[in-house]
């Protein structure tokens, strides 16, 4: 029997459907960002899904409950059919959004995807300055994003802009901050790197320091003070800063479907990478089965899979555990407590991230930084 087909879940405890359907469209991208969450050996699986795979995949997960769609990537407008995907998932009635660097976003496009029924896009940044914005995506993007944020106004979009925040634009939250409010956009996200995948990889090189971290929300909340009602500003710690792990995707199987580039269903970005597990790919299941009846989708749902500390902890139903993926990443078992926990045994190695990014600069000179590309990527091995 396939694996991913195995182990249904009882009806006492079927879960609710998949409301967040995010479609990864491609992992080609024109940037290089050193904190992208793609996997690192994305360039193994090169072979994209059709538009008929994906108007199929809409229509399944409607059927299923799905009512908000996010196209992303790499870079979803490298796909000719975006507004063919996009008019399909706003005729079906899903909340539609993009999330795009900006680049390919032409006025021209902007109309067809406006004329699409797009609802919603959000518009990353790496910095306020155009130095680091294009050392930091290893790309001459900073003016044209820009550009891209006038078009979004212009065709009537509510702007929401995006900027990673780590240790080397952290110290500029206020500029940043600025340059939005400069921008006119609605909402602001400055979400500190979480370290899966390529910022991983550059992990000692990203993770801000406890004074760094204080002194930007100190600025950010000054700056929300000046600014009131004229932007929201949200700001994500880095979760190795907490003692208590976050409840990942809102619980593994709960409410996040994400489908990949070639089909492959997971629960979250970097599922994929875990050991022992098949996820179904959707060439092969229907939205549906994937959502309720694999065994990828199941394994982490609820609290039964889980093992000491978190089976017997009183905060089991706040956490669930954390994430499956960090657990694996920094404990090498899926299964076990996420370490940002202060309770798991393998609370030590993000005490000592934390440790080393106190001290910082030294380490930023001993290793460069790895860019995230498809020829670095094609280096790496296959994870599975
Ligand atoms: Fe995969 Fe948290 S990112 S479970």
């Amino acid at each position: 029997m396939n694996a991913a087909h195995a182990t249904p879940v009882s009806s006492a405890t079927q879960p609710g459907p998949p409301l967040w359907l995010l479609a990864e469209l491609t992992y080609r991208c024109p940037l290089h960002c050193v904190f992208c969450y793609n996997p690192v050996d994305f360039a193994h699986t090169p072979d994209e899904l059709s538009t008929a795979d994906w108007l199929r995949v809409l229509r399944e997960a409607r059927a299923a409950g799905s009512v908000q769609c996010g196209f992303s990537g790499g870079e979803p407008l490298l796909r000719e059919d975006l507004e063919e995907l996009v008019a399909e998932a706003h005729r079906l009635g899903f909340y539609t959004n993009l999330l795009t660097s900006g680049v390919g976003l032409s006025d021209a496009r902007a109309r067809a995807l406006k004329d699409a029924g797009l609802d919603h896009i959000q518009l990353s940044f790496q910095d306020s300055t155009k130095e680091l914005n294009d050392f930091l995506s290893h790309t001459r993007t900073f003016e044209l994003k820009q550009k891209v944020a006038a078009i979004i106004k212009d065709h009537g979009w509510p702007m929401v802009m995006n900027c990673v925040i780590h240790r080397l634009n952290i110290d500029y939250i206020d500029r940043i901050i600025d340059m939005a409010v400069e921008l006119d956009a609605e909402y602001l996200e400055l979400a500190n790197s979480q370290y899966y995948s390529w910022a991983l990889l550059n992990r000692d090189q990203l993770l801000p320091s406890r004074e760094q971290i204080e002194r930007a929300e100190r600025v950010t909340n000054e700056r929300r003070q000046r600014y009131g009602d004229r932007i929201r500003i949200f700001f994500v710690v880095p979760d190795y800063y907490e003692t208590r792990p976050k409840k990942c995707m809102n619980g593994w199987g709960n409410v996040f479907l994400t489908v990949t580039p070639d089909g492959t269903a997971l629960p979250c970005h970097t599922a994929r990478m875990l050991p022992g597990l098949a996820f179904p790919n959707v060439r092969d299941m229907d939205v549906r089965g994937i959502w309720y009846d694999s065994e990828g989708f199941n394994r982490y749902r609820g609290d039964g899979w889980m093992k000491e500390p978190c089976r017997s902890c009183p905060e089991k139903e706040k956490d669930l555990g954390g994430c499956r993926c960090q657990a694996f990443m920094l404990a090498g078992d899926p299964a076990a407590a996420d370490p940002v926990c202060d309770k798991s045994p393998s609370h030590d190695k993000v005490l000592g991230a934390v440790d080393r990014a106190q001290r910082g600069e030294p380490l930023l000179r001993e290793r460069p930084l790895v860019f995230r590309g498809p020829e670095e990527s094609r280096r790496r091995p296959k994870l599975h």
